[in-house]
């Protein structure tokens, strides 16, 4: 190619780069997937490395990661935080390893360290002394954004440096490296939680965990399932390790996490069968991985190889084969869940991704839709990442015919016809008539299920029968089937008929726990209905709790008391109660509930209403209401003439003010931990 097309190819490829870097970083709304984009950056970085005269400043190479923000202070790192080089298979990697052997040959006698990718955040860690004292991304590699206060929330992150007897001290000074993440069964866990509560799902663990902690409110990281894997010691005033292998050890021997699936291999060729092999593996590991990396294990060959532009020689980044793909939106279809709740899903051309065929997809919910406009008919991109479901990540707009229109969500629920509502305040539509047979269906499918009533043999396609042969109008009629009607479903003999009547009623004798989360109040699962369980001695005392009442238990919010107290409020579901307590189904929990107060001697709150707001310098929300809790205090929601106690801290607004309306004394933290203190007996 001569030199003027080569220049032509160069400046398309920045106005591209940018164009989807923008995408990406500022909207949020890629049309490309990762691994396109990196194409486009290897062969940026192809052309400039050919003609290092034609690289400028602004030049999309020139940067390792997003540039910092200014809504955090910014701190420079000790030294460069750099990225790593890619390959795509192992031709790629043998020829990294025959460039760098221009430079050193040493490495052709190298040993090798090969790691999990993880895709997450990169997180730069002070300690000084063996404490924590800085958290920090990576920003542009060279200054980072401080995000302390969101990382000490992270529990994976070490706060102090243990000194264990016989364990190695910590050196004065030390700066790890390592990913921030959420692993996949969690963000799913995390996504079901949302959209219960009908808020916004998101879209992606990767997503999610840059989002939690790069923002201003460290209560909100807290609660997202972030944790941390180590890799790297960018800084230490202590002895270096000679090898990579050796540094992980180390980190694991201060306490850090370090992953489990990092190998040790004897050269390259072992090295590229590892990662060939992982390409299999993935699916099975906790945490999305969109490589695998191979690092020379001798470090001060490392540090002698040096660098080119942000990328260290003695290191590469083997990419996965694309889990992203585009293919067809055929049409847009939604569910209607157990709580009534209208989910969108893709219908799509079938396409394979990374092995699996692929034909329907998430698409999270209709804001959503709308944001990134997908329209039914577009070409999308769609992404597959661990054993989940795959997710539409949005539409290719450059692939429009012009005939797409956009997607209008339905008006009435597609399974009963009745009009759906929208709950303010939430994202989420809703289908609210009871006797939704789509409802039932789910909602029975969940009561028959192991972490509920356990019925075995109570499967979706016998459910999906029973509601079709109008056998059950609601989940408490399970327990009035009779072997005859049973008998008249396809598919159902005398064995069979016996083996599931047998199956219900051995299900009435499961616990509180078990029946609360079956009932499937929306917020109330496994670990919340045990929390009621404890307070509540059956279901009737439950039925007459107050949002108050509820509010004091640990764990419960306002959203998911109100979700209580408006299921047991409606109609149709106390008469549910009426025929499982008529059927045999009513569990007790005796001895008499406690109350949450943990002793007696300790309740020096008791009877104290209190109320928090504004940010505590050192106790969030969480923190501050178990603290009272422990000593026997409630916490409710809002500030009335009942109320005995605010706590305020930085930032307080309408809660303060109406506290002094109404001449509640304010406390602060330190008013708070004294009160607590200076009442002990
Ligand atoms: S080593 C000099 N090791 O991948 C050290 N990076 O472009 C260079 N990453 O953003 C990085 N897991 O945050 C390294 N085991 C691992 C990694 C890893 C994930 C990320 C890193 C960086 C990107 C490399």
């Amino acid at each position: 190619m001569d030199d003027q097309s080569l220049q032509q190819e160069l400046a398309r490829l920045r106005v591209e780069i940018n164009h989807h870097s923008y995408r990406y970083h500022v909207l949020d709304a890629p049309v490309i997937s990762d691994l396109e984009y990196d194409r486009l950056m290897n062969r940026l970085k192809e052309i400039e490395a050919a003609h290092p005269e034609w690289i400028t400043p602004d030049s999309p190479s020139q940067r390792t990661g997003g540039a910092p923000s200014d809504k955090f202070i910014k701190v420079r790192h000790p030294s460069p935080i750099l990225s790593l080089g890619n390959a795509f298979n192992a031709d790629e990697v043998r020829a990294w390893l025959e460039r760098i052997a221009k430079v050193d040959e040493r490495v052709l006698q190298a040993d090798y360290v090969v790691e999990p990718k993880i895709d997450g955040l990169t997180v730069v860690l002070h300690y000084t002394n063996g404490l924590l004292t800085q958290g920090a991304t990576r920003g542009d590699g060279v200054i980072g954004e401080d995000i302390t206060p969101n990382l000490r929330t992270v529990r994976a992150v070490p706060l102090r440096i243990p000194v264990q007897a016989g364990g190695p001290t910590p050196p004065a000074h030390l700066v790890v490296r390592g990913e921030a993440f959420i692993p996949l069964k969690e963000f799913e866990q995390l996504n079901q939680k949302l959209q219960q509560a009908g808020e916004k799902t998101y879209q992606n663990p990767r997503n999610t965990a840059a989002g939690s902690l790069r923002q201003l409110d460290p209560a909100l990281t807290a609660s997202r399932p972030l944790t941390l894997l180590t890799y790297a010691i960018v800084a230490t005033d202590g002895p270096m390790p000679e090898t990579q292998w050796d540094l992980l050890n180390t980190l694991r021997s201060l306490g850090f996490p370090v992953s489990d699936l990092n190998q040790r291999c004897p050269d390259l060729e072992s090295a590229i069968h590892v990662c060939e092999e992982a390409i299999h593996k993935r699916d099975q590991w906790p945490f999305e991985v969109d490589g695998m990396v191979i690092k020379i294990n001798d470090l001060r060959l490392v540090a002698d190889l040096g660098v080119v532009g942000k990328d260290p020689r003695g290191a590469i980044a083997v990419k996965f084969p694309a889990r992203e793909v585009s293919t067809l939106l055929q049409d847009i279809g939604v569910n209607v869940g157990r709580t009534g709740v209208l989910t969108p899903y893709a219908i799509l051309e079938p396409v394979e991704v990374g092995g699996v065929i692929v034909k329907r997809a998430t698409l999270n919910n209709f804001d959503f839709i709308r944001e990134k406009d997908i329209r039914p008919g577009d070409r999308v991109m769609i992404k597959r990442s661990g054993d989940v479901i795959p997710y539409v990540i949005g539409p290719i707009l450059d692939a429009r015919s012009g005939s797409e229109q956009p997607y209008q969500p339905p008006t009435t629920c597609p399974a009963c016809g009745q009009p759906v509502e929208n709950i303010p305040g939430e994202v989420a539509w809703y289908c609210v008539n009871a006797a939704c047979p789509a409802q039932l269906v789910r909602n029975l499918e969940h009561f028959a299920s192991r972490g509920a009533m356990d019925i075995l043999g109570l499967g979706i396609k016998i459910v999906e029968q029973l509601v079709a042969g109008a056998l059950v109008n609601d989940v408490a009629d399970t327990y009035n089937l009779t072997k005859e009607q049973l008998l008249k479903l396809e598919g159902f003999a005398d064995k069979k008929a016996d083996n599931l009547l047998a199956a219900i009623d051995g299900s009435r004798q499961r616990p509180l726990a078990r029946l609360l989360n079956a009932l499937g109040i929306r917020g109330v699962g496994e670990v919340v209905a045990q929390d009621l369980a404890r307070y509540f001695p059956d279901l009737n005392r439950l039925s007459s709790a107050s949002l108050d009442d509820l509010q004091t238990i640990e764990g419960i919010g306002p959203n998911i008391a109100q979700a209580i107290v408006d299921w047991f409020s409606q109609p149709a579901n106390q008469e549910i109660l009426r025929k499982l307590k008529a059927a045999g189904v009513w569990p007790t929990q005796y001895p008499a509930p406690v109350s949450p107060a943990v002793e007696e001697e300790q309740a020096i709150f008791a009877g104290q209403i209190f109320v928090i707001t504004g940010t505590l310098p050192s106790m969030s929300r969480e923190e501050a209401k178990a603290f009272i809790q422990k000593y026997g205090g409630k916490v409710t929601d809002s500030v009335s003439k009942k109320t005995h106690f605010l706590v305020a801290g930085e930032a307080a607004g309408s809660k303060l003010e109406k506290a002094r309306e109404l001449g509640v004394p304010v406390l602060d933290e330190a008013g708070l931990r004294q009160m607590a203190t200076r009442n002990r007996p």
